[in-house]
């Protein structure tokens, strides 16, 4: 379908189910067992409520932020999504450049179609990219991969720490595959997470944290961030949302939000989901499988992702009174339910 025609994220998805085949949209669409963490990823936030002020100058609309340190123009990233190439011929490579173009932040899976080296040279003159790296059980594959991350230019990386040593069990795709869907080494504990740490000298960001003892973990170890995400209902089904972990942190390790940056993923569709999260405290929001389904169309399709995504935050932090992200804290939730925070 013509891109004039696409008016949300939704209607993409809707788009690359109609045009990818069966097993590559299931590889992109799967989930573990029921699904249930899948589709309350994107049912939580019509549980949430949104304040909205009024009396407010909100003309001078401010959305950049930083993240790492690093200026980026949108709060909310790219999340690391293998295998970009069953979409497009283009694969990562119209990721990268539409992310660049519109100065947002794009992290690459290491299990993307494209090499590290062909993904960073695809971006923008002076583009700022994170990478995702997962533990493999061989070292050696680790610490090559971590080289290459780190002399291609990328700035961070996302360490996966909840697809580890068990993969989820996917049945939508695993039909397509025979079940071949395997795990590898399952002993990464907190020792081989400090371990980690000496095989790059670029910042790691354990992504995957799901429960508020974790994130107060990585705090205590000292990592500049962490990333809450139950990798989009893939890997263990029954665990809570974003939404929940974010307000189980702010119960129990507040110091968590003043310690270190938060960002958050998981069924992020419309500008006022991602909203919903940094009102909780996330600094930054991903976006997994829509970029994936964006990409039907290239580059043109994940640029226009970005700008209706953009344009749907952008409107929303407008009608809440918001003038800037940086202002966006729990005083925008309403506690008229049962959400009280
Ligand atoms: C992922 N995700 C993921 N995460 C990661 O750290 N490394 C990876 O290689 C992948 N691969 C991957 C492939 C596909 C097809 C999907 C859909 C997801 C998880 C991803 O980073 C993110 O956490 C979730 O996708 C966020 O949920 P939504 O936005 O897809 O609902």
């Amino acid at each position: 379908p013509p891109l004039e025609d696409i008016w949300d994220l939704n209607d993409m998805q809707i788009a690359a189910k109609n045009v990818l085949s069966g097993k590559y949209y299931a590889s992109y669409r799967t989930a573990a067992l029921n699904e249930y963490t899948y589709q309350a990823n994107l049912g939580i936030y019509s549980k949430v409520r949104l304040n909205g002020f009024g009396f407010r100058d909100v003309s001078n609309l401010q959305t950049s932020t930083t993240i790492l340190g690093y200026n980026f123009s949108q709060p909310f990233f790219i999340a690391p999504a293998a295998n970009a190439g069953h979409a497009n011929k283009t694969a990562e490579k119209s990721l990268a450049s539409a992310a660049g173009k519109a100065g947002i932040l794009y992290v690459p899976s290491i299990s993307s179609t494209l090499s590290i080296e062909t993904i960073a040279k695809a971006g923008v003159k002076g583009q700022v990219m994170f990478h995702q790296e997962y533990i493999w059980s061989n070292t050696s594959q680790v610490i090559d991969e971590l080289d290459r991350i780190k002399a291609a230019g990328f700035k961070a990386i996302f360490l996966t720490v909840d697809n580890t040593g068990i993969n989820g069990i996917r049945t939508r795709s695993m039909r397509y595959t025979d079940g071949s869907e395997t795990g590898h080494s399952a002993n990464f504990d907190l020792n081989s997470l400090a371990a980690f740490r000496n095989l790059t000298t670029l910042p790691i960001v354990p992504k995957g944290i799901k429960t508020w003892q974790d994130a107060k973990t990585c705090l205590e170890l000292g990592f500049p961030a962490i990333y809450v995400s139950n990798h989009g209902g893939r890997v263990l089904d029954g665990v809570p949302t974003a939404v929940e972990i974010l307000m189980d942190i702010r119960k129990n390790a507040p110091e968590v939000f003043a310690g270190m940056e938060v960002y958050a993923d998981g069924g992020v569709r419309r500008g006022t989901d991602a909203l919903i999260l940094l009102a909780l405290g996330a600094r930054a929001v991903g976006l997994g499988r829509p970029p994936m389904f964006a990409n039907i169309w290239g580059e043109e399709g994940v640029s226009r992702l970005i700008s209706l995504f953009a344009q749907e935050m952008a409107t929303s932090m407008q009608l809440m009174g918001v003038a800037d992200v940086s202002q966006l804290n729990t005083s925008y939730h309403s506690d008229a339910l049962a959400w009280s925070l």
